[in-house]
């Protein structure tokens, strides 16, 4: 029907006759002259309706937002003033000669441009709010990003094979999401977590390399950065050690940066251990964009008298410091809703020293709470580890590991942003590699794999699985981009006998071995060759591209926080007959939410 796309019109178009087609984005009456912007996919046109010609003036009288509208017409220049230049066809307009109302539509639920749409109206009217120019944008720039991953990957040897979403339980640990099976009464399918087991399959077969573009289902906490279905970039090699594999793969990504982007990421991604992640940043997944360090001091107040500090640092827990340069203009105001913030992540205060004159480290120069419980000796040591300068801040954190981690970790990003602790650049990814093979779990009081029970142990470490599990290391590594992981993988395990010794340091009984993943450890019986991949978080990765604020506005039909879609409603109760042929019968009372 159309000759161009609105978007695509410019003044060398001029003098030229286009037939256009799109919806009526914004119809202005200019007393005798009706101007209406046409939308289409690639954006904005200025229509001008002129009364002289009197049948077609009369439809443009009759259109209304969200009309879906065919328009022929001249190109034009816009009168001198009139341009501009926010659109790319901001120097001209069309003179329409023709309007034809392809279908009208009824009032929109809201305004397109309106700035302060809620989400439950966006997702329930997603339709409306997909015919959004920036919804749109995204759309289209997640299509780049995809198409870019898999003209990497095809170019590159990597074969995309499917497989299968009604499966087993797959071991990323969050909680399945199920389908019972007709066929076999009281018996359940899961969607995959990932097709972590049937990738490893797959190289044991011979494919050599992998990579799906994939949904995954996990039913799990929702946050920002998450959705109950999600998209992985699944790869899988054989042959290659974890050096070749993220040199690859960070090949990948700046391949898909400058496709879909045209931005060049640096070359060579950094490279930090888990270790020194957790020591500098407090997190596995560091925002290197923020200049702010944590600064270790455990072994530096065991023996003051603040119990707040010698307790944590004698009972294996942490105490660490996060200076602040120029923060002692911190108001009491802005360090008590920060103290307020790390009580999210479990911290029971934020203890803060004030640097007024360094040269006198002790309560005359420093501004404190705690100073007074505090001995010379370790203040001048905390001071010169933390490099601290008058006019700075140093705030505290001292607790289990975890807890110390988790708030100064937060707080050095808030802050950072915040306060402009940050190096100016765009991107910042960054490799961190191996990660602790188990975690230890004290509510469940057992070990459980940090990333999955097929990651391979360093060689060096097998020992230390019956003996030590805590301090064996993974040929693990994860991708950070500005904070956020983007993606994760590992060697993993090719030998039965070793995949054998990590269920049993997991406490998988070998029963229990056999009845989940019995057909892995039957296949690495055969031949099974080194392997090893990783998945990228698509949706994440987009998100970050777009500059959205959350992942939900790059997936064209997302979940809310609370696992809904309300834009078909779903999920929704079923029929008595369907229940009744799945052998299925709903418990009115004992389950917990
Ligand atoms: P992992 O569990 O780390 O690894 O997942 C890989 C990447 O997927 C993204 N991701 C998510 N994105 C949105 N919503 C979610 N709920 C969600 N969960 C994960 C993250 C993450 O880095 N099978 C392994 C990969 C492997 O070892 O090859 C796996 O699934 O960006
Ligand atoms: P208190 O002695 O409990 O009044 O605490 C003195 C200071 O230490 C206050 O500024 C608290 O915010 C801070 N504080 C208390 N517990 C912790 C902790 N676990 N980590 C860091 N600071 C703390």
């Amino acid at each position: 029907m159309r000759t161009h796309y609105c978007g695509q019109l410019s003044a060398a178009l001029c003098g030229q006759t286009v037939t256009l087609a799109g919806w009526a984005h914004r119809r202005r009456d200019h007393g005798g002259v009706i101007f209406i912007d046409l939308r289409d996919r690639e954006g904005l046109a200025q229509v001008v309706c002129d009364p002289d010609r009197p049948e077609m003036f009369a439809i443009a009288e009759s259109v209304r937002n969200e009309f879906c509208l065919k328009i022929t017409g001249l190109v034009r220049r816009r009168p001198e003033g009139t341009e501009n230049p926010n659109l790319p066809s901001g120097e001209i307009e069309v003179l329409c000669h023709d309007i034809e109302v392809l279908n009208p539509s009824v009032t929109p639920p809201f305004q397109l441009d309106d700035e302060h749409l809620s989400e439950t109206v966006r997702l329930t009217h997603r339709v409306i709010d997909l015919r959004r120019p920036e919804m749109q944008k995204n759309l289209l720039l997640r299509y780049k990003a995809t198409r870019a991953f898999r003209r990497f990957l095809d170019d590159n040897g990597f074969v995309d094979v499917e497989t299968p979403m009604l499966t087993k339980s797959t071991p990323e640990g969050a909680r399945d999401y199920l389908v019972p099976s007709r066929v076999h009464p009281g018996q359940f399918f899961a969607l995959p977590q990932s097709p972590q087991l049937f990738k490893q399959l797959l190289m044991v077969a011979g494919f050599d390399r992998y990579y799906q573009i994939v949904k995954c289902f996990r039913d799990e906490d929702l946050r920002a950065d998450r959705q109950p279905e999600f998209t992985q970039v699944d790869i899988e090699t054989s042959f290659m050690d974890e050096a070749q594999i993220t040199g690859l793969m960070e090949e990948l990504i700046r391949f898909v940066f400058r496709e879909a982007m045209d931005v060049t990421l640096p070359d060579p991604f950094p490279r930090i251990s888990h270790a020194e992640a957790m020591s500098r940043f407090g997190s596995d997944k560091p925002d290197l964009r923020v200049t702010l360090e944590l600064t270790e001091i455990t072994d530096a107040v065991k023996d003051v008298a603040f119990k707040v500090f010698s307790g944590p640092a004698n009972s294996g827990g942490r105490v660490a410091a996060l200076r602040v340069p120029g923060g002692a203009t911190l108001t009491r105001g802005e360090i008590d809703e920060y103290a307020k913030f790390v009580g999210i992540y479990g911290a029971k205060g934020l203890a803060y020293i004030k640097v007024n004159d360094i040269s006198q480290p002790n309560e005359t120069g420093l501004q404190s709470p705690i100073v007074k419980n505090l001995d010379e000796t370790a203040l001048k040591t905390i001071l010169a580890r933390a490099g601290a300068a008058s006019g700075d801040l140093i705030f505290f954190g001292a607790d289990k590991v975890k807890v110390v981690n988790d708030a100064l970790g937060a707080l050095r990003v808030r802050l950072g942003h915040e306060k402009g602790h940050v190096d100016g650049r765009d991107w910042a990814p960054v490799w961190v590699l191996d990660f602790p093979m188990f975690e230890y779990g004290e509510e469940e009081k057992r070990w459980s794999a940090c990333h999955h029970p097929f990651t391979s142990p360093k060689a060096e470490h097998v020992p230390l699985l019956a003996s030590d599990p805590g301090r064996c290391l993974a040929r693990a590594y994860d991708l950070a981009l500005n904070g956020w992981e983007i993606g994760g993988g590992s060697i993993r395990i090719h030998r039965p006998e070793t995949q054998e010794q990590v269920f049993r340091a997991l406490g998988i009984s070998p029963e229990e071995q056999r009845a989940k993943f019995g057909f892995l450890l039957d296949a690495l019986k055969y031949g099974a060759p080194p392997h090893g991949g990783l998945a990228f978080g698509l949706d994440r990765i987009v998100t970050l591209m777009s500059g959205a604020e959350s992942i939900r506005d790059v997936i064209a039909f997302p979940k809310t926080q609370r696992a809904q879609c309300l834009l078909a409603d779903a999920p929704s109760g079923v029929d008595e007959k369907q229940l009744r042929e799945l052998r299925l019968k709903l418990r009115t009372e004992g389950g917990s939410a």
